[in-house]
């Protein structure tokens, strides 16, 4: 049996912090709904302090869902700790998420604390949580901005005050893939207690390396990996959930884990996000993009027809989607052309086919993309010559 990767989704709570994102009661438990059919561990359900109405919503959901952990944020302060606890101790497996910036810029200008004191806060609101739960989670926010033997320390002081998982957060999107699976080894190989804990990474994308940090830091021994579904989230968003899934999943033989995601119910993740938010998915996102598995030019085609490994190195089948799709365009050849009639359902003869191979050139030289519709009424209109 393979080690396990934790897959904890923060689309209710960092990703509704997206511009355009937000969701309201039903919509947060329809969507947490579909996070537990798709297998995820640990839903951050948002973060109770903000409003009655987010504390409200985190309750739903822990209401709602069955034995999927769920979290709920909170600063390391005594009320917000509080608050989170009475929000999400109606869940099967609760879960408080506490956090304190680690970095000299947001020790000294956001929180106004020496390093001796926010290690003192750390210890006290780990232990005050964990008088609530065995499951607690530390995040020193702004890990990656941090000097590297004070996060050891801050690691170590919340491992012994009682945190079974440390999340290392990349907040700004600032580090790089091979300095943060060093900084992940770098905590693996020197906090003195981390065989205590779960190691976690939270990558941004302010500089689209989300995924890879995330991949880099799971190499390095991190074993829990945060995520949204898309990558929605603050700025540029965050590690997007399908990409980790998918990344580890295509290369087992770097990434030799285990994740309890049905990728099937990764497609149909994405779209219900879509359709609550009202934001379509945008059509080169990598994985569930609407041309993540279309095939426009000729020998792209042609490959794919012939065999599908050519230029598929997963199949839309293993995310949910239906199949992948010969997109009729300017850069087509004739054995896509031929494909697409048989998937219209028609048979032409080899003469047939090269009058409405030219007839869709010349359509496609005037039109971005050839539609199925457009195909049938050229066979229609040019090979049949019917104008009904
Ligand atoms: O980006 C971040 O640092 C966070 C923490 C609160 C986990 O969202
Ligand atoms: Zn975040």
């Amino acid at each position: 049996m393979s080690e396990r990767v934790y897959i904890f989704d923060t689309t209710l709570r960092d990703g509704e912090q997206s511009p355009g994102a937000t969701m309201n009661l039903d919509e947060k438990i329809r969507m947490a709904r579909q996070l537990e059919t798709l297998g995820v561990d640990i839903i951050e359900a948002g973060f109770p302090i903000a409003s009655q109405g987010d504390f409200e919503s985190v309750r739903a959901i822990a209401n709602a869902v069955g034995d999927v952990q769920v979290a709920g944020l909170c600063r390391s302060v005594v009320k917000d700790i509080d608050r989170c606890w009475e929000a999400v101790k109606v869940a099967k497996n609760p879960r408080i998420h506490t956090f304190l910036a680690t970095s000299p810029i947001h020790m000294e200008h956001k929180l106004g604390k020496t390093p001796e004191q926010v290690l003192v806060m750390a210890d006290a609101a780990v232990r005050h949580a964990a008088q609530y739960t065995t499951n607690v989670e530390f995040s020193a926010e702004d890990a990656s901005r941090s000097d590297w033997d004070f996060l050891v320390k801050v690691t170590e002081t919340a491992i012994s005050a009682g945190a079974t998982t440390i999340n290392i957060p990349d907040t700004v999107g600032y580090t790089q893939p091979h300095e943060f699976h060093e900084l992940i080894k770098y905590l693996m190989d020197n906090v003195s207690n981390v065989d205590k804990a779960v190691i976690s990474v939270h990558c941004h994308n302010d500089l689209g390396l989300a995924v890879a940090n995330t991949l880099a830091a799971i190499r390095a021994g991190a074993r829990q990996a945060e995520v949204t579904v898309s990558g929605i989230g603050e700025r540029a968003g965050n590690a997007a959930l399908e990409e980790v899934v998918m990344a580890m999943n295509t290369r087992k033989d770097q990434y030799p884990y285990e994740t309890g995601i049905n990728t099937h119910e990764l497609f149909p993740s994405c779209r219900r996000l879509s359709q609550i938010i009202g934001q379509p998915i945008p059509p080169y996102k990598a994985i569930v993009g609407p041309n993540a598995f279309a095939h426009e030019s000729g020998v792209h085609q042609d490959g794919v027809i012939k065999n599908r490994l050519t230029y598929e190195i997963m199949t839309p089948e293993s995310i949910g989607r239906a199949g992948n799709e010969i997109v009729i365009g300017k850069h087509s050849g004739s054995h896509a052309i031929r494909k697409k009639v048989e998937q219209l359902g028609y048979s032409l003869d080899d003469a047939q086919l090269g009058v409405l191979f030219n007839a869709v050139k010349e359509l496609a030289d005037k039109k971005e993309q050839v539609f199925d519709e457009d195909v049938e009424a050229l066979i229609l209109e040019k090979v049949f010559r019917r104008r009904d």
